[in-house]
């Protein structure tokens, strides 16, 4: 069995009080926070770097989970590392040599990921599934937050799951997009452990009482 564990993503809440937001939401109970890290070339949008995940580690202990949609991986991996990301995933799209990038975090002790948009097949990761530690899902396609759930990631979460049991493979299953209250439910059903919520979280009110209820439909 895996954890389960829920990834607050910082790229919807109020940056003019970023620290109030990082503690609010770790007293609500969540078990990691997801970075979203984006160059303006691979998403058409920008976000963060090193430096506000340096600043955002002096803020918190819990693990922080660095998403990186961005054309070249290798070159920045280090640097988000040493910034304080404890696991650091990447697109398979723009990876040229997945096998060396998931080495290159491994061995500076963070986990990997491996990325997937909506419309790549899980064919395309086959081969790097015995090596990384986990898998994005992507369940909206990247670059912004607030979009609508892609309901096909649901059938890719569940040949995830089907592969890692028939192969006897470890790695998480990581959903990202779209996530809500409201429909967490189904994606832990079709194996999901770890869950990115941004809006699905910031933009209610009571930030405990939203993860207490996810907490409650992904344990039903
Ligand atoms: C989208 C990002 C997501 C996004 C999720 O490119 O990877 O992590 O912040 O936001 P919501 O949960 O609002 O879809
Ligand atoms: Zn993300």
């Amino acid at each position: 069995m895996f954890k389960s564990k829920i990834a607050p993503s910082l790229l919807s809440c109020d940056f003019s009080k970023l620290k109030d937001e990082i503690k609010a939401v770790e007293k609500a109970g969540a078990d990691l926070l997801h970075l979203d890290v984006m160059d303006g070339h691979f998403v058409p949008n920008l976000t963060i770097g090193p430096f506000i995940v340096e600043a955002i580690r002096r803020c918190t202990d819990l693990p922080l989970d660095a998403h990186l949609m961005i054309q070249y991986p290798d070159r920045y991996i280090k640097e988000f590392i040493l910034a304080g990301a404890n696991m650091v995933s990447f697109h398979v799209e723009v990876s040229i040599n997945p096998k060396a990038t998931i080495e290159l975090i491994q061995k500076s002790k963070a986990k990997a990921g491996l990325a997937l948009n909506p419309d790549t097949p899980i064919s395309t990761i086959k081969d790097f599934l015995p090596l990384i530690d986990y898998v994005l899902v992507m369940s909206v396609h990247p670059g912004f937050a607030g979009q609508t759930f892609i309901e096909s990631s649901l059938e890719k979460i569940i040949d995830l799951k089907k592969y890692r049991t028939v192969r006897k493979l470890s790695f998480e299953i990581e959903v990202d997009g779209g996530i809500k209250a409201a429909n967490i439910g189904k994606t832990a059903k079709a194996g999901a452990n770890i869950f990115v919520a941004g809006s699905g979280i910031f933009k209610t009110k009571d930030y405990g009482k939203t993860i207490l209820q996810m907490r409650r439909d992904v344990n039903l």
